[in-house]
């Protein structure tokens, strides 16, 4: 770019090599386009004629008419002229044209293309100023709405943490009450009503499990997720969350199994939190894996300090595209109204809020109709002393 070429924007010089006008931040490139757009496409440029200032102007003739230097039907006879020396393949320019018969002077021809270039100079300052206040206007629009977005976000937090904590009271009484009956202490029960108390005390103790998880995931959104760590064993962790998952793979018609080597050092981490996070993804993958299907959980030393530990199945799998989606609050992958899986979508938001509370991170791998691998590694703890 020459050296005393000026900004379009606040006519100050622009270096050379600069892409944008260091006086005002007027972007040269964004400029440069408008004017080619504004000065070339309406000027349908004759073939063979060399670029030249009036090539820039258009529709010159319109203004020497506007300008009372020219006449309408002198202008036709040069439109006329032109057209002809087009016609027979010696192309000019109107500017041209009108000299040669000289319907105007060397002088208002070169006064009315500067005077015209200067209007086309004014018409690119102005869009670009149009442009940055469009682009703030936009930026603002944004940044409201971002405001808006964490606003509603903190009140859906609120109202979730309300809402639980409105529910555990009525619960407690509901469960009270059906410890009671089935004690035997509000008098004693027929069959029929033995079995109806089963299916009763069943659904409080989803509808509490529910509550609790809500609770649990609104605390630790809000940054209450406290971690009681402490030297674990490692196999025993392993081994209840197999054990308690055992009825539930046996009544899917799964096979269950854990792969541990005989011994494995203790873990440093919150033993009920990593319990019921490898509980979460025990229940998952029997879920989510038909009958016949197998499910493992496999512990091992990794880079002698860590343990990794990995749930994997033989079920319905997961897209791809889909993987990050599982990891968000209330994101099931089948949330239709006749979806075949229960749950409420929070199991693996809190899971991976638990695991990332350990300074680690869970992984998942995938392949639809083959199965899913759950990971994650925590430090090892030996001698009493933390390895990492
Ligand atoms: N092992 C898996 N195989 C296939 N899909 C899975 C597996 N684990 C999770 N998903 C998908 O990820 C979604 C979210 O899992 P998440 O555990 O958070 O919720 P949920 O099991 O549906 O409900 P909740 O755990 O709250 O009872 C599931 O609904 C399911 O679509
Ligand atoms: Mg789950």
């Amino acid at each position: 770019m020459d050296a005393n070429v000026n900004c379009p924007g606040c006519g100050e010089p622009i270096l050379p090599g600069r892409r944008y006008c260091e006086h005002c931040g007027v972007d040269l490139a964004v400029a440069a386009l408008l004017a080619e757009q504004q000065a070339l496409l309406p000027a349908r440029i004759p073939q063979g004629i060399p670029i030249s200032p009036e090539l820039l102007v258009p529709r010159i003739g319109d203004y020497l008419i506007e300008r009372g230097l020219l006449k309408p039907s002198q202008l036709q006879r040069a439109l006329a002229l032109q057209e002809q020396r087009a016609r027979a393949g010696k192309p000019l320019l109107l500017g041209q044209v009108l000299l040669e018969l000289n319907l105007i002077t060397r002088e208002t021809l070169d006064e009315v293309i500067t005077a015209q270039i200067l209007q086309l100079q004014n018409a690119i300052t102005e869009a670009n100023q149009l442009l940055k206040q469009r682009v703030e206007e936009r930026t603002r629009e944004l940044r409201q709405a971002l405001e808006r977005l964490s606003e509603l976000n903190q009140l859906k937090s609120n109202f979730i943490a309300n809402i639980s904590h409105e529910l555990r009271t009525p619960l407690t009484h509901i469960k009270g009450y059906l410890d009671l009956l089935a004690e035997g202490a509000l008098g004693s029960l027929n069959a029929d009503q033995q079995s109806a108390l089963t299916v009763l005390k069943k659904a409080e103790n989803r509808l509490e499990r529910l509550v609790e998880d809500l609770i649990q995931f609104s605390l630790a959104s809000h940054g209450g997720l406290g971690l009681n760590l402490s030297k674990t064993d490692t196999t025993r962790l392993v081994q209840t969350a197999v054990d308690r998952s055992r009825n539930k793979a046996r009544q899917q018609g799964i096979l269950l199994e854990a792969n541990l080597p005989d011994s494995l050092p203790p873990i440093y981490a919150d033993e009920d939190k990593i319990g019921w996070v490898l509980m979460q993804l025990l229940d998952n993958a029997i879920k989510f894996t038909p009958k016949g299907g197998q499910v493992s959980v496999r512990a091992g030393l990794i880079q002698k300090d860590l343990i990794n530990f990995i749930v994997s199945d033989t079920g319905i799998g997961i897209p791809d595209e889909r993987l990050s989606e599982v990891f968000e609050p209330f994101h099931q992958l089948d949330s239709s109204a006749s979806r075949r899986y229960q749950g409420t979508g929070l199991g693996l938001a809190m899971v991976k809020q638990i695991i990332e509370a350990h300074g680690a991170q869970i992984q998942v791998k995938s392949i639809v109709g083959a199965g899913s691998n759950f990971e994650f590694s925590l430090p090892v703890r030996c001698n009493g002393k933390l390895v990492i």
